[in-house]
């Protein structure tokens, strides 16, 4: 039996401009998903467990059950067996991240689940390796554009600045309050959506990602001297430019309001794909209570974080 597990991630800065190849900066978080790999001679099992799951249907016509999260993780975990020619095992996949939140939950699933299969199958695979191979099958997957941000955090965990190139960048650990709407996310679609903004208006959009991407330039000096009211405009700048570009909702924006409007909120921002999901928040060092009650209050799901955690490893 192998385990190994793979962290979450928050981008602090730069989603969307960096599938154009603009830099941005992500980090790992605190919650994990982990892969357990076991010899089942003769069969092939996926078992997917505690996933954070929010939401569940079962359509009482077809007798079909509808849980996006499990089907999601199954479909990522069965892509990892078919390109290593897995048989003769049971996976059993569990995950403290909520799904299809912009918190990176299938990036952790497939890097999790190809470090197990290294071990159990002995494929020998370097983590440069996992990393560019967890990339291609999330890519796949996804059917098609993303960056290798979400793989990249997973695998290696720390501070990744990605551009069309990933370089892991020490910084210190932050505390980082995370605000998810009720509403999951098609990353795919917002993807898209802000891509084809781009073709049309290449003169508008163009310096926008440019901005976004001075903006993940010019945190890392600030995180690395603690910073922290700088870095909070700059979360600030980074959601406004996110809004020009189509990606917030309704529901983001009342929890961006509310963490900003909470005391010792320093700066607040969505995180990851937009259209749903998750936004962030920076607090000041008198502590995160003010904004987790905000962000309850305003009908947000709250929690704490903290940044720069460990990528992905075999656990004994
Ligand atoms: C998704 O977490 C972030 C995006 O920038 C897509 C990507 O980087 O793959 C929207």
């Amino acid at each position: 039996m192998t385990t190994a597990s793979a962290p979450g991630k928050v981008i602090l800065f730069g989603e969307h401009a960096v599938v154009s190849g603009t830099p941005a900066l992500g980090s790992a978080i605190n919650l994990r998903a982990r892969v357990i790999v076991e010899d089942l001679p003769g069969r092939l099992e996926i078992e997917a467990c505690n996933l954070m799951l929010r939401g569940f249907s079962l359509d009482l016509t077809t007798g079909r059950v509808s849980s996006p999260g499990v089907l999601d993780a199954i479909k990522y975990v069965s892509a990892v067996l078919k390109e290593f020619h897995a048989d003769g095992l049971r996976v059993k996949v569990d995950s403290d991240i909520p799904p299809a939140a912009g918190l990176g939950s299938s990036a952790a699933i497939v890097v999790a689940t190809m470090a197990a299969l290294n071990k159990h199958m002995s494929l020998g695979l370097s983590r440069e390796e996992i990393a560019s191979s967890s990339y291609k099958i999330e890519k796949t997957v996804q059917q098609g554009m993303s960056s290798p941000m979400d793989t990249a955090v997973s695998t290696f965990g720390g501070y990744q600045l990605v551009s069309e190139t990933v370089h892991g960048i020490d910084l210190p650990e932050m505390h980082i309050v995370v605000g998810c709407t009720e509403k999951e996310h098609n990353t795919r679609s917002e993807i898209q959506k802000v891509q084809s903004l781009r073709s049309r208006y290449p003169d508008i959009v163009e310096p926008i990602f440019c901005a976004i991407g001075a903006i993940s330039t010019r945190a890392v000096p600030l995180i690395r001297d603690n910073r922290l009211e700088e870095l909070g405009h700059l979360m600030n700048f980074n959601q406004g430019l996110l809004e020009a570009l189509g990606v917030g909702t309704r529901e983001l924006s009342e929890l961006v309001y509310a963490a900003r409007g909470a005391g010792h909120s320093l700066g607040a921002k969505l995180t990851g794909a937009g259209g749903g999901g998750c936004m962030i928040a920076l607090p000041s060092t008198a502590g995160s209570l003010s904004i987790l009650v905000a962000l309850e209050q305003a009908r947000g799901t709250a929690f704490e974080v903290k940044t720069g955690g460990a990528g992905m490893r075999l656990e004994t």
